[in-house]
């Protein structure tokens, strides 16, 4: 699943991945993660991610080599925020060589929405669910509504880090999409729609080049 920050990928990936009872791999979850547990990799990476740049290449291929070698794997994923550069989806190619082919979505939604909804965002510090808190009353957005955890901004969730993380999308990420571009099994969906809208295009995608590719959808689909 590849996209600008605050494109959906989250959202979208987190409940495709629980409908069709696959395993999400989010490298950005995994990094915030290694960041809250104080491990040596969250003091590496830390203030990279505060910064809105990328971590090294090699770092995080590392991450998800090692996240695909576990057998929860076998029977398809989906991967959100990984790869981001050509040669994180160089890498990505020779770690699934030998599977089904990659379905690769690009959600496109314009940036100053972007801006928007990341400005507006906020995160259960408990499970990890994504808020929108626009049109909202601050009080019912105080909790998480799964779990009745505190809602907290992303350190990285402010306009200049947003801005940051947009134009290293823009330098990094999009020549990375020409990558993919051009392959059977990949397409692009529109995320400036309502989620619900956003959803069913996801599921219509990834159903149709399933389809066209001979794939059973599920089990066996990478998104
Ligand atoms: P990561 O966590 O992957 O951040 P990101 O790619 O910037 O994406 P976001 O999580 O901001 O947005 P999203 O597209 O998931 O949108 P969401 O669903 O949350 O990475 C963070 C950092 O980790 C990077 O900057 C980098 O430092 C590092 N990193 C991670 N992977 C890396 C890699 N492969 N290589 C190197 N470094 C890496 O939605 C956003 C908001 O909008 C939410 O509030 C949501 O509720 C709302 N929303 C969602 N859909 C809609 C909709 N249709 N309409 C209105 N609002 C919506």
């Amino acid at each position: 699943m590849l996209g600008p920050p605050g494109a959906g990928k989250g959202t979208q990936a987190e409940r495709f991945a629980r409908e069709h009872g696959l395993p999400k791999i989010s490298t950005g979850d995994i990094l915030r993660e290694a960041v809250q547990s104080g491990s040596d990799l969250g003091r590496v990476v830390k203030a990279v991610m505060e910064r809105g740049e990328l971590v090294s290449d090699e770092l995080i291929t590392g991450i998800v080599r090692e996240r695909l070698g576990r057998p929860d794997v076998v029977g398809g994923f989906v991967l959100d925020g990984f790869p981001r550069t050509v040669p994180q989806a160089e890498a990505l190619d020779g770690i699934v060589a030998g599977r089904d082919p990659l379905i690769v979505i690009e959600m496109q939604v314009p940036d100053e929405e972007l801006v928007r909804r990341v400005q507006g965002r906020r995160v259960c510090k408990a499970c990890g669910t994504n808020v929108s808190a626009f049109g909202a009353n601050p009080s019912t957005v105080a909790r998480c509504e799964r779990c009745g955890g505190e809602l907290v901004t992303r350190s990285d969730d402010t306009e200049a880090v947003v801005r940051e993380r947009l134009r290293v999308y823009w330098r990094d990420t999009r020549p990375m999409i020409e990558y993919y571009s051009h392959r059977p099994t990949f397409r692009v969906i529109d995320g400036a729609q309502e989620p619900e809208q956003v959803r069913q295009a996801l599921v219509a995608a990834v159903m149709g080049v399933a389809k066209a590719a001979g794939l059973s959808v599920p089990p066996g689909a990478r998104v």
